[in-house]
């Protein structure tokens, strides 16, 4: 079955697949897998949004699995697929923006992603690539002129599509202020133990996609929590439906009309987790589900720091943690 899409605001033809393949496994750039060899799995199974960032290294052997599908005739071309990355924190000042892109786009030999995001409303000196960002490193992020960078991205043909990651309500509507492209995503932390409502609302309001990363809360990741997979209620609703907690997750998500990335690099899973389309969770289940007591996997300490912009967590949510 075809991945359903939603359309995006600013994308001048492209629609985004709801479901889509997360390609960051940690340590970056070391996985055991080829990971060229798992996307173009991914591919064969049915996925066409590839999720990748400067961050993750997933970049130069992505554009080398759309080079070989090309050529196995697995897509007749490379607009067939939807690829998103990301503008890291080190690269987040207006002169680094372009040719951040450039390099991303070269890494993937590529002409243009379909989305390009700020990975995060943080700055760091310009050089590392590394998610523990070193906290003497930490600049207040300008953001509007970064955003002003990401809308020449736009203007040249580079980015089909530009937005944010990690925007909180107060972030979003400040860039809504000052924007003349608006944001078309918002890529966020999403799942049953981490709802969103009100983001979800503003988005809704504003036109603006959310992206649900970590919908499976990311277990044995550096970032993430078991709590989701390990959740009771959720494993309650699965075993009832005869679905995997996974599926109950990706389903919960999907429901509430929002696109979602999920990663694995497993076959079976990746088949799994694309199970989602011709079951739905009852309203029992949903009313369930929504009365989980919430709590944000990934907070970002590390871009927390005495010294830094962000003091503390409620700085770097705005009070939405
Ligand atoms: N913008 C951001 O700041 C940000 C942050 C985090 C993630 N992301 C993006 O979002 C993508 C997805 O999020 P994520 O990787 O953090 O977390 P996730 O998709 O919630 O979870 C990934 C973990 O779950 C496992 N898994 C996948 N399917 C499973 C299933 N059906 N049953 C059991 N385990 C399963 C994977 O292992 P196997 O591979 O072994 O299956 C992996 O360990 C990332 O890859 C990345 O592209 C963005």
């Amino acid at each position: 079955m075809a991945i359903p899409e939603a359309t995006l605001v600013g994308s001048f033809e492209k629609k985004i697949p709801l479901v889509s393949f997360g390609t960051a496994e940690y340590p970056f750039g070391a996985s055991a897998h080829s990971v060229k060899d798992v996307i173009l799995d991914a591919i064969k199974i049915g996925y066409r949004h590839f999720d990748s960032a400067a961050l993750y290294q997933s970049e130069k052997p992505l554009g080398e699995a759309v080079k070989e599908a090309l050529s196995l005739g697995l897509i007749k071309s490379r607009d067939e697929l939807f690829i998103t990355s990301k503008l890291w924190c080190s690269d987040a000042h207006r002169h680094c923006v372009l040719p951040a892109l450039q390099k991303s786009l070269k890494s993937m030999e590529l002409e243009y992603v379909d989305l390009y995001l700020v990975h995060w409303p943080v700055s760091v000196k310009p050089g590392e690539y590394e998610l523990l960002v070193k906290k003497k490193d930490l600049v207040p992020i300008d953001i509007k002129a970064v955003w002003e960078a990401m809308e020449e991205c736009y203007k040249l043909g580079l980015a089909k599509s530009i937005g944010v990651s990690n925007f909180t309500c107060k972030k979003l509507q400040a860039l809504l202020a000052t924007s003349k492209i608006p944001p078309a995503v918002n890529q966020v932390e999403m799942n049953p133990l981490w709802q969103q409502k009100k983001l979800r609302e503003l988005c809704r309001e504003k036109d603006i996609i959310i992206t649900a990363y970590s919908p499976l809360g990311a277990k044995g990741t550096l970032w993430g929590k078991n709590w989701v997979m390990d959740c009771e209620g959720l494993q309650q609703i699965a075993n009832q439906k005869n679905k995997t907690v996974a599926q109950i997750c990706l389903r919960w998500v999907y429901e509430h009309g929002v696109s979602l990335l999920v990663k694995s690099f497993n076959k079976e899973r990746m088949k799994e987790n694309l199970d989602i389309f011709d079951w739905k969770l009852s309203s029992e289940e949903s009313r369930m589900i929504s009365e989980i007591p919430q709590r944000k996997g990934f907070p970002g300490e590390e871009f927390i720091s005495d010294d830094g912009p962000y003091k503390s967590l409620e700085a770097l949510w705005d009070g939405e943690i």
